[in-house]
């Protein structure tokens, strides 16, 4: 009698298209790979009708509802490759039992490397500086430094943690707002200042935004916010794009209310015909943030473990929805 291969379904590209022992390991386990057949985030009527029949899937920044829930009968945990789980439905997963799991950590270098990125480059112009030079002009603009400017991050978890201490090697002076609280000698060592939410935004010369998309902090960048900050501020958001009303940014960005922003993740995803994309002191990249080499490997090497954990029946370290545990 010939027992069927069960079988784990990935979507994200990076897990797909870069060598390493992440997918090995499943191959390893006894597992029959099945990849996902777009490019980009598959959306939640195509997901659906590709997973009845696996047990796992490892998941990027497609959307998984209640819907795909509802088709994945077989369906024992969904690894995500990353942090952010906004584009799972949760409480679905619990209430068909399918252990969530994610990668904490594993992604913090990258996109704090990329923050800075976006902030030195917003505080030199550089986009605009490079198609200058092409256009065969030289007009030059004068910037800023990040040394001396004060910047206020709002979250202050591993990554918000992770673009200070760099910033601080810049000479950047730290506020933070986050209701966690670091640990003291984290503080101390960076010499890091709480501010209230209004205080942050109007004493900082740089916001950058490190905290997940929930019904709480959705929109928390609004028109109102974006009032409050400096006429000479840069607003960064490596996040989620949900976190920031587009249409409010727009409005402060063309009246000169906000000197610049770079986004890295847009409310719809690619951003379409985005007003944001026709301003001059706007840099857009296409949710890069996690996308190096070294963390790809370390986020798929750590989606594996976690999916083969569950698969096991052992409970894996970072379970997002720990509350399945008390029905399985
Ligand atoms: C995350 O970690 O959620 C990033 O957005 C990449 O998926």
């Amino acid at each position: 009698m010939r027992l069927d291969v069960e079988k784990i379904f990935i979507t994200p590209r990076s897990f797909r298209k870069i060598d390493g022992p992440h997918r090995q390991v499943l191959i390893d386990a006894g597992y029959e790979i099945v990849e996902s057949p777009a490019e980009g985030p598959l959306e939640a009527a195509e997901l659906a009708r590709l997973v009845p029949d696996v047990v796992g899937v490892i998941l990027g920044l497609d959307e998984f509802t209640a819907e795909v829930f509802d088709r994945a009968g077989r369906l024992k945990v969904v690894s995500r490759f990353g942090v952010g789980v906004d584009k799972v439905d949760l409480k679905a997963a619990t209430a068909h039992g399918v252990v969530v799991t994610n990668t904490p950590g594993a992604n913090t270098v990258a996109v704090a490397e990329l923050t800075i990125a976006l902030i030195l480059a917003l505080a030199r112009r550089l986009p605009y500086h490079d198609r200058l030079v092409r256009e065969g002009r030289w007009t030059p603009v004068s910037g800023f430094e990040l040394c001396g400017s004060a910047l206020g991050l709002i979250g202050m978890g591993n990554i918000g943690r992770g673009v200070a201490k760099r910033a601080v090697g810049f000479g950047a002076r730290i506020l933070y707002h986050d209701p966690v609280a670091p640990p003291q000698e984290l503080l101390t060592s960076l010499e890091a200042r709480y501010c209230e939410l209004d205080d942050l935004l109007s004493e900082s010369d740089i916001i950058s935004l490190h905290l997940p998309l929930l019904d709480e902090t959705r929109n928390l960048i609004d028109g109102r916010a974006l009032g409050r900050m400096k006429p000479t501020a840069l607003l960064i958001n490596t996040s989620r794009g949900g976190l920031v009303d587009e249409q409010a940014l727009v409005e402060v960005l063309m009246q000169g209310r906000l000197a610049g922003a770079a986004c890295d993740a847009f409310a719809q995803e690619p951003p379409g015909d985005n007003p944001l994309l026709r301003l001059d002191n706007f840099i857009a990249t296409p949710h890069i943030g996690s996308a190096t080499r070294q963390t790809s490997l370390r986020m798929g090497l750590m989606a594996a473990e976690n999916a083969l954990a569950v698969l096991r029946s052992e409970r894996p370290t970072h379970v997002v929805n720990p509350e399945v545990y008390s029905l399985l």
